[in-house]
């Protein structure tokens, strides 16, 4: 197959290209490498699959319309993974209007792009933060989504909204996927796991935002590769999916396993939560095992482990 990965240069866009490369497929990567967060781990991640057979990396911008319409034309794609976009839900609450520049608008022009050729399947990578402070757990699918908490949390809807309305007005096949909390190696360093790490690795304070006692599912990377990739390959109608391992775990509870993982205690320092946080996330994941036979097998636990050891390598080369 061919395919067209947007933001292909971050954390799961590059694991997801190696997937792809490996089994044989063409990639064409989109990405701006924007400086979201330093941007040589973006170079490194395309560095790694530049020189594969049947890679190709365009730099371009989603707002950028024409820039995405020239970059479409270069294969007839058999698929879109569409997972460019700003990601973090802290900063969205201070700059929305970037993110929706980025997260909608930049989805519009892609979606435009898509319909010259609307039997391209479309992978849309959503977030469990569409869910907002749902107190129903675990969180499904038919959930009614009506308290989201963050910009970045409505610009994800709005993608899957407009995903949705594509396909019924141009059929495009579409799968939307949210993902909850993606980690592993590469891990963006804002995020939660690798900030945590790199603070106990220095004997820093570790901020926690609240009384520890908020609860997220965590998702290996490679088991949401293993959703993405099964999507792609069952692609057809519209639908929707919980990607996550459907276990949660206490942040206190998750410093401690890392920390045990680093062989160094961490020192706690105890702030007020932060806004557009919620209390939990958690993945009913019973429709993604049905439909495409999603099946997570990386437990929290063995996944610090995987993801301390790639540290470490990272650390001695
Ligand atoms: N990592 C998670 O825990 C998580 C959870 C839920 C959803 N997601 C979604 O998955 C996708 C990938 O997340 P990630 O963690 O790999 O993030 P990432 O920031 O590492 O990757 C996103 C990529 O998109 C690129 N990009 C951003 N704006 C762009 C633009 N205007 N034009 C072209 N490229 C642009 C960035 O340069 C980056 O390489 C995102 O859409 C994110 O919202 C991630």
């Amino acid at each position: 197959m061919e395919i067209f990965v947007t933001g292909g240069a971050g954390f799961i866009g590059s694991h997801l290209c190696e997937r792809l490369l490996e089994r044989g497929d063409g990639v064409v990567v989109f990405d701006n490498f924007n400086d979201f967060y330093d941007v040589r781990f973006k170079e490194r991640n395309a560095a790694a699959i530049a020189t594969r057979r049947g890679c190709e990396i365009v730099r371009g911008d989603l707002r950028d319309r024409a820039a995405v319409f020239a970059a479409f034309k270069k294969r007839p794609f058999d698929a879109v993974v569409h997972l460019a976009a700003l990601a973090g839900v802290r900063p969205s609450v201070k700059d929305p209007s970037k993110y929706n520049e980025v997260n909608i608008q930049g989805t519009i022009n892609l979606l435009d792009a898509i319909r010259e050729r609307p039997s391209t399947k479309f992978i849309f990578g959503s977030s469990s933060s569409v869910y907002g402070a749902n107190s129903k757990t675990p969180f499904a699918e038919s959930d009614p989504i009506e308290k989201m908490v963050s910009p970045y949390a409505v610009t994800k809807r709005a993608g899957e909204q407009f995903a949705s309305c594509y396909h019924s007005l141009y059929q495009i096949p579409t799968v939307c996927l949210r993902f909850f909390t993606v980690y592993g190696p590469r891990q963006r360093p804002e995020m939660a796991i690798a900030k945590f790490a790199s603070l106990i690795e220095r004997g820093d304070p570790v901020p926690v935002f609240g009384d520890g006692r908020t609860r997220r599912d965590y998702t290996y990377v490679d088991d949401i590769l293993d959703g993405v990739i099964k999507s792609i390959d069952r692609c057809g109608g519209y639908e929707l999916f919980n990607l996550g391992e459907s276990r949660t775990i206490e942040l206190r509870e998750l410093i401690d396993v890392l920390a045990r993982e680093i062989g160094k205690p961490a020192k706690l320092q105890f702030l007020p939560p932060e806004p557009g946080d919620v209390p939990v996330t958690f993945a009913d994941i019973t429709k993604a095992r049905a439909v495409l036979g999603y099946d997570p097998r990386v437990a929290i636990e063995d996944g610090v482990r995987r993801y301390v050891r790639w540290r470490r390598e990272q650390n001695s080369l």
